[in-house]
């Protein structure tokens, strides 16, 4: 149920710091050591590739949850869209594992992948929200999201839920492996939840953020490099399904490239800048948009603010920004579409699962 609020989007949207607690608390013990299945353990362990197929915002989380796993506990990983996956089959490795990352379970795209590398004899780990679907039916094993529903067609509590279960999923092969971490990563987790709390107490700035800057536009960019690249292509997500704002997500490098040719006066640019390396390019790419009379706007991690004028978000682990990064983006999309008056829950033409190739 809704209760006291207008839309379960928001709901959702709020509900994401006590999601994260609730995972940390299904996924740790009482003496604080993981508790995850011995058998995906093993699984992990014996791959020599991580194979994550998925659609949509599920997607974008495994191109995060490629970072954790790969950082983490040095397996490489690929990840791949679901539709497009049998067109171009990749050259498989020896000991492939293939995870399924999936909100509902159902999604018909990542299925039919599911039943071809079954088919070849390869083993499958859904993550999702809905054990006992047919996406975690079919695998071999299940990680739960313990998202709780989520109603809204746009993905969001289950989004943030996705890239925890991952990095904890990285830990533990870490520890499995051996391999030492320098940071207590369930004590980071609950850092980024608190974090996650504070921006969602924040909302009526967002709110004031696409008064101010999004006008009657009909197109919007975000900006982002290295992780918060990946942030941005699920902030324009979530901009253009329930907007319908036309709006892109790239990689701050790549403005050169062409996109620049698209920004006008009063165009809307979103640039995520919460990793130290990329710090000084992204803002170069902010002065290049504004220098044209885009309405720039900077969501920066406390420490790398530059700019008086750049929203702050507070410090969190530098693999866990995107827990963080993407609440600001979900609350500009949820506002921008509220304001032109567009059905929040159930945008036009998109369905909660799709079941259908
Ligand atoms: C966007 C959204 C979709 C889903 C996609 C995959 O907000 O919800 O892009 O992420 O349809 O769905 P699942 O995760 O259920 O496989």
């Amino acid at each position: 149920e809704k209760g006291t609020y207008p839309h379960f989007m928001l709901k959702e949207i709020d509900e994401q710091p006590f999601v994260m607690r609730k995972i940390i608390q299904k996924y740790q013990d009482e003496n604080n050591h993981l508790k995850l299945d011995g058998d995906i353990r093993r699984a992990m362990q014996t791959c020599d590739r991580v194979y994550i197929i998925a659609a949509g915002t599920s997607y974008h989380a495994g191109l995060v949850g490629k970072q954790f796993i790969e950082k983490l506990s040095n397996i490489p990983v690929e990840v791949h869209v679901a539709s497009e996956f049998s067109y171009n089959m990749p050259l498989l490795s020896d000991r492939p594992l293939f995870v399924f990352i999936s909100q509902s379970g159902e999604t018909a795209d990542s299925r039919s992948v599911l039943v071809q590398i079954k088919e070849m004899g390869h083993p499958a780990l859904t993550i999702t929200n809905v054990p006992g679907s047919t996406l975690s039916r079919e695998a071999d094993y299940t990680l739960n999201l313990h998202a709780g529903p989520e109603i809204a067609v746009a993905s969001t509590k289950a989004y943030t839920a996705q890239m925890a279960v991952l990095a904890i999923l990285a830990v533990d092969t870490a520890r499995a492996k051996e391999i030492a971490l320098d940071f207590d990563p369930m004590q980071e987790l609950a850092i980024a939840a608190n974090a996650m709390e504070s921006l969602t107490d924040q909302k009526e700035t967002f709110d004031e953020l696409v008064r101010d800057n999004f006008g009657t536009t009909r197109n919007a960019f975000f900006i982002g490099r290295s992780t918060d690249y990946f942030v941005c292509l699920e902030g324009a997500l979530k901009l253009k399904e329930i907007s319908y704002i036309q709006a892109e997500g790239f990689a701050g490098g790549e403005l050169k490239h062409g996109t620049l040719a698209l920004i006008e006066e009063d165009t809307p640019v979103i640039a995520l800048a919460t990793q130290e390396n990329v710090n000084d390019s992204i803002r170069s790419n902010v002065q290049e948009v504004a220098a044209r009379g885009a309405n720039a706007m900077v969501i920066s991690m406390h420490g790398l603010e530059q700019d008086t004028d750049a929203f702050v978000i507070p410090h969190v682990h530098e693999l866990l920004t995107p827990l963080v990064g993407v609440v600001p983006m979900q609350l500009l999309a949820y506002y921008a579409a509220l304001h032109r008056g567009c059905d929040v829950d159930k945008p036009r033409n998109l369905a909660k699962s799709v079941t259908v190739e």
